[in-house]
């Protein structure tokens, strides 16, 4: 006979970063809050865009998404500074023209990002705010705060405006609102996914889960339908169009069941190249008219975006829309106009790229536009027109707008959250997500590097899986995202490592027995749940 000894070795814990990213880890966990006084009376969903904000509180009678205190149900993901104070929100947009040194959005894009990622370097001509290196290797924003030059991260900037958010559920509620849902893109990685939950720590909210755009969409839309069929899925697409990206899912839905079939995005596709366009046409037209350099002038340029977005939504429903700045520089006025036909010819590159994201989502769940059910859009940039035609000569058909393109992904989180608690009752539905990228573990056999794809891309959220390994030595694992993932060609694939020991070998035994579990969670974060030492020994009778 056998007798068998198993050793806890290790607590669950997440990789240790490389040392570009060396901040705290963030607790990953995603246990609820102890039900203390009674019950949780709401929980919250929060989407926070690059461009505006949406809180959402689940409560006994339903979701609602709250208004803020100008009555607005988004709020602009703005934060500024001055000599004297510190405004977000709706406060903060008007800085955005008087102040713009020191008044910071898309602090999304930043979160989790090395300075050098060439994704940084490129987005540094869209922020009128000073970004620097930290001493990590990842971004700060410098700006000049009580009179001070003053550095930020990601992180500070993301969990003050979280505060905010969290703030704005509790007047509404008249009570704590601590556990929440956050939604973040799909292809965010394990680092920014760290940033995030930093954030959401900082900010004081616990968070049962981070929750992707596309499945928060997805959930929204399909948790409220009756008609859904038991057997056979219908496979429905939705197609989010935001302010700087685009995010793509296809989705599985039977029953009381929703399954993500695959997913695609464009990190540099939504609704700020659309004001790009716009914008270098009137830089090109304004500089030959009234002899102007507005790219060398920061509050020109930023005023020519603000007046380009304007006329870029009249354009949604105009067939022609006029610019002009007053005193844009030199004390000079400008003024021109540009018609749908030719914004839409300008924005081809775009809309090609548009249309090759969702190509690429559909022939990723081995479906074709035929075999399609239902295409839903959301997002604000998918108001404009050209974008509608795109997809909709892609599908034959056009897409459906059955939900409210800016509120959606904070509902779905919101609903995600009440699922999760244990103070809702929700009628049963079960999401299951996948990650898109693939990840594989590294370590040395005998001298050699030996690589194995442990999680592979579409892997579902959360997963398992269980190595063994024979050693006298301690040694280290490291991850990676695997080269099939959809990461930029430039972009860093590491995750970071664990050291697995040290641990005895037993008497008499040539090596230990290690098992190693490591799970992708419900954050779509990589964690090393266990290692256990097995002793096995042969006893006589
Ligand atoms: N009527 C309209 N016509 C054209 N564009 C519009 C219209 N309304 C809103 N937009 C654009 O939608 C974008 C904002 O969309 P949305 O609120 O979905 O983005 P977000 O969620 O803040 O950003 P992201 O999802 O990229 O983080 C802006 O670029 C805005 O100009
Ligand atoms: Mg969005």
């Amino acid at each position: 006979t056998h007798s068998r000894t198993e050793k806890l070795l290790a607590d669950p814990c997440t990789p240790a970063y490389y040392s570009w990213h060396q901040r705290p880890p963030a607790a990953t966990s995603h246990q609820l809050s102890p039900l203390s006084s009674g019950v949780i009376m709401s929980v919250a969903g929060i989407d926070v865009g690059d461009s505006t904000s949406c809180v959402a509180l689940a409560r006994k009678g339903g979701v609602d998404v709250i208004l803020n205190k100008e009555s607005n149900r988004e709020t602009p993901s703005v934060l500024t500074f001055n000599a004297k104070q510190r405004q977000l929100g709706t406060d903060a947009v008007g800085a955005m023209a008087t102040n713009p040194r020191n008044t910071v959005s898309q602090v999304k894009r930043l979160l989790g990002k090395k300075f050098s990622d060439p994704a940084i370097q490129a987005d540094l001509q869209y922020l009128p705010y000073k970004v620097v290196e930290g001493a990590d290797g990842g971004c700060e924003v410098e700006v000049q705060y009580l009179g001070a030059a003053t550095r930020l991260s990601p992180e500070q900037l993301m969990a003050a405006l979280l505060v905010d958010l969290r703030q704005l559920a509790e007047r509404e509620q008249g009570a704590p609102v601590t556990d929440a849902v956050l939604a973040v893109p799909v292809y965010f990685t394990e680092a920014e996914r760290h940033a995030m939950l930093a954030a959401a720590g900082t900010a004081g909210l616990k968070c049962l889960r981070l929750l992707n755009d596309t499945t928060a969409t997805a959930l929204a839309w399909g948790i409220y339908r009756t008609d859904l069929p038991e057997d056979t899925p219908v496979n429905v697409v939705f197609i989010d169009v935001g302010y700087s990206a685009t995010q793509v899912c296809v989705v599985a839905l039977r029953g009381r069941e929703l399954k993500v079939l695959s997913s695609a995005w464009d990190r540099d596709l939504g609704g700020r190249n659309f004001d790009n366009v716009l914008f270098e046409h009137f830089v090109r037209e304004f500089d030959a008219k009234y002899k102007l350099d507005i790219k060398g002038n920061l509050r020109a340029s930023f005023r020519l975006r603000g007046a380009c977005e304007k006329a870029k939504k009249i354009l949604t429903t105009n067939p022609e829309a006029v610019v002009s700045v007053e005193c844009i520089a030199d004390d000079k006025d400008v003024a021109g106009s540009i018609t749908r036909e030719v914004f839409e010819e300008e924005a081809k590159a775009t809309l090609d790229k548009l249309v090759q994201t969702v190509l690429k989502a559909v022939e990723d769940a081995g479906l074709t536009p035929e075999t399609v059910s239902n295409v839903e859009f959301v997002g604000g940039s998918s108001r404009v027109p050209a974008v509608t035609r795109h997809v909709t000569d892609y599908f034959g058909r056009e897409p459906n707008r059955t939900l409210n393109a800016t509120e959606t992904v904070s509902r779905g989180c919101a609903l995600q959250c009440a699922m999760l608690s244990p103070a809702f009752k929700v009628r049963d539905f079960q999401v299951q997500d996948t990650f898109p990228y693939g990840i594989q573990l590294t370590w040395q056999k005998e001298g050699e590097r030996v690589t194995s794809t442990v999680f592979e891309r579409g892997s579902h959220v959360p997963s398992a899986k269980m190595l063994t390994f024979y050693r006298t030595e301690p040694f280290d694992i490291e991850a990676a995202y695997t080269p099939e993932s959809d990461l930029p060609s430039t972009a860093d694939a590491r995750i970071g490592s664990f050291k697995i020991g040290p641990f005895a070998v037993p008497a008499g035994a040539e090596s230990a027995k290690l098992k190693v579990k490591v799970t992708l969670n419900l954050n779509s974060v990589l964690v090393l749940e266990s290692v256990v030492a097995v002793e096995e020994e042969e006893v006589e009778e």
